[in-house]
């Protein structure tokens, strides 16, 4: 029915999951109001690996009413893992940075179909009205049972039109189920905050009451990929999908509200949301970790929903990171802010930029990779320019050297401790905004930045772990002694870098060899007389030795 294209849509991304055997099918029945987000959670605090997550797809979805749906509910497929994120993207894990560099540098606009499957099944009217129609068809899970209000849409693209430019604009924004015909949206009005709200204003300011609406659930995975993602206002999202799959995106006019529509889509909302009114939406678990509380946000009254005859029921597993949501954002977000240090501002010695996810939600915490031996003038500007880039994102910049994992906080932590001196190598820059955190984080209408070097200041001597390949003989030792099954964590064994002399090396491998007592007849041969115990030694090269 739809026009031909160069991307999967949400069902051929489910088959290729499948394929590669990183789904979970479960055919019992689960009640999407108490059981299913709470069952996925568990593959983030149980104590899997991130490379064990798996997309989870409900065949058997049921609710706190005990009624049964027919649509399943898929939860984790967009981004679970990066393995899930790059099979959406249809390119390998280490290409996925270059591929937003060159989508967001070379946009193709989108193609304007007249038929869409997305339109396949249509409600208006009074199909939009009473108990088990319009929205209350469909099986929208409850986040955070426990604390959440109302099933709420995650896995959204919520578009809206610039109505004085004509762009649209496509954002990822929760909206919680109120009636069967009324949603309320959530778009943050924070600077840097959603694309959607700069037109609520420009509504407002018009005089309009209702600004047109498309609310997009289970979009094909680039056109999902986007919605999170930090593009500058005016920017129509569309394009920039369009440029991560080279080929224009099908999209097709919404039958109730002026605006276009990914023409592959699971299911459209359609509507207008009410730019006079407010009402309180939330208590709703939030990504900063703690949960949002009832605030005033932006009814939306639903004029249509269009489906497929088979639509799967998208939905995003967010709140405490690292999450679904988390994976999603870093993944896209890190690639920006590496371009941005290297590219735009031409820092030199930048390996890489690295958003801490666990609690900390990306957005607070900003490690900046750099080669070690780079010039502390570039690692400062590196580091003002990352806290500088996104208005709510880099409140904590950290500048570390390779040797430093970034997704282990020890290892920061060790860093700071033994590489920075807090007189010289800390800076606290004052006027931030507040950025995403809970609404009660401080009565201050401002936050700061903190910015640390924590690099080496000069070559320091290797890790104190054994080297390599003694450890990795050793694992296989473990293995043959079937002793617990590991998970090896960077880092798990030292490398010969920084401070660090070939006679030593040599004694080090004399020593392995069960010859320590040459090197005893070695360091006897350097004794001396008067000196304080603690005193450096440097062993003499080779052709000084007597
Ligand atoms: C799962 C998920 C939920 C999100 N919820 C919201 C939300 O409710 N409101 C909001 O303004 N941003 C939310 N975001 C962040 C926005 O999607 C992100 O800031 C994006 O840049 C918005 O696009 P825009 O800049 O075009 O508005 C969410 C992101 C994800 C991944």
């Amino acid at each position: 029915m739809t026009e031909k294209r160069a991307y999967p849509d949400l069902h051929e991304h489910l088959d290729a999951l499948r394929a590669k055997g990183l789904v979970h099918t479960i055919d019992r029945p689960i009640d999407k109001d108490s059981e299913l987000h709470p069952l996925v959670r568990w593959q983030f605090v149980g104590g899997m690996a991130e490379s064990e997550r798996k997309a989870f797809l409900f065949t058997n979805v049921v609710d706190g009413r005990g009624r049964k749906y027919s649509m399943p509910v898929l939860v984790g497929a967009i981004a679970a893992n990066r393995d899930i994120y790059a099979v959406g993207m249809g390119v390998p894990l280490e290409k996925i940075p270059a591929t937003w560099d060159h989508a967001v540098a070379h946009p193709i606009a989108p193609r304007v179909v007249e038929r869409a499957v997305c339109q396949e099944v249509i409600l208006e009217g009074a199909a939009l009205q009473g108990e088990g129609n319009g929205l209350d068809r469909l099986p929208i899970p409850i986040s955070t049972p426990g604390f959440d209000a109302a099933p709420t849409l995650t896995a959204t693209n919520v578009i809206t039109c610039d109505p004085e430019t004509g762009v649209q604009n496509m954002g990822t924004y929760r909206a919680a189920l109120k009636a069967t015909d009324r949603l309320v949206v959530r778009m943050a009005t924070r600077v840097g905050g959603a694309g959607g709200y700069q037109h609520y204003l420009k509504h407002q300011q018009k005089g309009e009451k209702w600004m047109p609406c498309a609310i997009v659930l289970g979009c094909p995975p680039c056109v999902a990929f986007v919605g999170p993602q930090k593009m500058p206002i005016g920017v129509d999202e569309f394009t920039v999908a369009g440029g991560l799959v080279g080929a224009p995106i099908n999209v097709v006019k919404a039958r109730t509200v002026d605006l276009l529509v990914p023409a592959e889509a699971e299911i459209v909302i359609e509507g207008f949301i009410d730019t006079e009114y407010c009402e309180p939406e939330a208590p709703f678990g939030e990504s900063h970790g703690h949960i949002a509380l009832e605030e005033f946000n932006m009814p939306m009254r639903v004029t249509a929903i269009t489906h497929r005859r088979n639509p799967i029921v998208l939905s995003y597993i967010s709140q405490v990171t690292p999450s679904e949501s988390s994976v999603m954002k870093r993944v896209a977000y890190e690639p920006l802010f590496l371009s941005h240090l290297r590219g735009v501002l031409g820092i030199k010695g930048v390996k890489h930029v690295s958003l801490h996810e666990p609690l900390t939600a990306l957005r607070r915490v900003v490690l900046v990779t750099y080669e070690q031996g780079t010039q502390r003038s570039e690692i400062w500007r590196g580091l003002y320019g990352a806290a500088a880039f996104k208005s709510d994102t880099g409140k904590i910049c950290v500048a570390v050297n390779d040797d430093v994992h970034p997704d282990n906080a020890d290892g920061l932590l060790w860093a700071i401790s033994y590489r920075a001196n807090p007189a010289e190598d800390i800076q606290i820059l004052g006027h931030r905004g507040l950025g995403h955190g809970p609404r009660r984080e401080h009565g201050k209408k401002e936050d700061a930045t903190l910015l640390i070097d924590a690099t080496m200041k000069e070559p320091m001597p290797p890790l104190a772990l054994p080297k390599e390949e003694y450890m990795a003989r050793a694992r296989s030792i473990w293995a043959v002694c079937g002793l617990p099954p590991l998970r090896p964590q960077l880092p798990w064994h030292g490398s010969v870098v920084g401070d660090w002399l070939p006679e030593w090396d040599e004694a080090a491998k004399r020593a392995v060899l069960g010859r320590y007592l040459e090197n005893g007849l070695i360091s006897a041969a350097q004794r001396k007389k008067g000196v304080k115990p603690e005193t450096k030694f440097r062993p003499p090269a080779k052709g000084e030795r007597e």
